[in-house]
């Protein structure tokens, strides 16, 4: 496994990172615990030592899971353990909430779901209009004054909701959405976070499986992808043509096609670590190779462009 300084912190994690959303049955139905256990000891074989959660996952789901498992293997202390705040599922409809006192409870359950006394990344999971970011950072500094946060990350945030949120606490990453698909923050939040030493975690790193290059063409999602606009129709089948086109490139790089989409997001220089959501052993034995190696420059760019004219063409 090869690791790397997450931004500024004094955390060094695997570039490969343990996703948890896949316990949020609303998205991807009950998966069942037995094999996820297995993923998660797999995982630490592996070298993985970075795992990415969120309260709102489940709503609360994820973070027990998590913290039932570690604690009943003694497994706590071998893993640096990122959750997210921001949606306050104890109303409904659920609303974003990142007030003071509500990031002081929302701490709390975390760390008594977590079954652990301090989590060591927490991130706001998206932009809140209605809070200023001094509040925000006023929580942060009691909640690391009395040792429950280690460092302070944000997610789906723009430039300048970064920059901003950077005038008040110090951010140590960024958790952005990232893939060969979606690629708008290479123009200017990447260079950003470059630039001033944020770590950079994209998630969906294979788009929610679909640049796995593992479904058939007459493949049917019964979970939220269902939904989505590339996981149906002739969107779909394109972006298969593209994978389809992308095969031969992987394997004469010794890869699978989602070990080269993985790769295609770690050889960003900006990229700390890639977040992959795992649901058994197979898929996070079959990712880590994608973390031993960088593409070519120009693979990276051919790649880029096969999938590029795959989506808009
Ligand atoms: N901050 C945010 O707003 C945010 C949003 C989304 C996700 N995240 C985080 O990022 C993580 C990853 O994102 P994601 O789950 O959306 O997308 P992803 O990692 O791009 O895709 C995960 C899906 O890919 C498939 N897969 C995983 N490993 C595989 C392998 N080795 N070979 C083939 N297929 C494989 C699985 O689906 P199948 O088994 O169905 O094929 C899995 O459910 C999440 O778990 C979560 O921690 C954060």
């Amino acid at each position: 496994m090869h690791f790397a300084q997450l931004g500024k912190t004094d955390l060094v994690v695997s570039r490969i990172c343990f996703g948890c959303w896949q316990l949020s049955p609303s998205f991807w139905g009950k998966i069942p615990l037995e094999p996820w256990h297995a993923a998660l000891k797999k995982a630490l074989d592996l070298g993985v030592n970075f795992i990415d959660t969120a309260d709102a996952y489940g709503d609360g789901y994820a973070e027990s899971s998590l913290g039932e498992f570690l604690h009943k293997e003694g497994l706590r202390d071998r893993f640096i353990v990122a959750t997210k705040f921001f949606w306050d599922f104890t109303v409904s409809p659920r609303v974003p909430n990142t007030t003071h006192d509500y990031i002081l409870r929302a701490c709390e359950d975390s760390l008594r779901r977590l079954k652990t006394d301090r989590i060591d990344l927490y991130q706001i999971h998206a932009w809140d209009p209605l809070t200023r970011p001094e509040e925000v950072a006023a929580a942060f500094g009691r909640l690391k004054k009395e040792g429950k946060v280690r460092w302070f990350g944000v997610s789906n945030q723009n430039l300048e909701q970064i920059r901003l949120y950077g005038k008040h606490f110090e951010v140590a990453s960024l958790q952005p959405h990232y893939n060969l698909l979606f690629r708008d923050i290479e123009a200017r939040e990447l260079p950003y976070c470059l630039e001033s030493r944020i770590g950079v975690i994209p998630y969906s790193p294979l788009y929610r499986g679909l640049l796995a290059g593992t479904y058939s063409r007459d493949q049917e999602f019964e979970d939220h992808r269902g939904k989505l606009e590339l996981f149906t129709g002739e969107k779909f089948q394109r972006i298969l043509d593209g994978l389809d086109e992308i095969g031969p490139i992987a394997r004469e790089l010794g890869l699978t096609v989602s070990q080269l989409a993985i790769r295609w997001v770690l050889t960003h220089p900006a990229i700390t670590s890639a977040i992959v959501g795992i649901k058994t052993p197979e898929h996070i034995e079959s990712i880590v190779p994608a973390a031993e190696g960088m593409l070519p420059r120009d693979v990276w760019h051919k790649v880029a462009g096969v999938l590029e004219r795959a989506k808009g063409g």
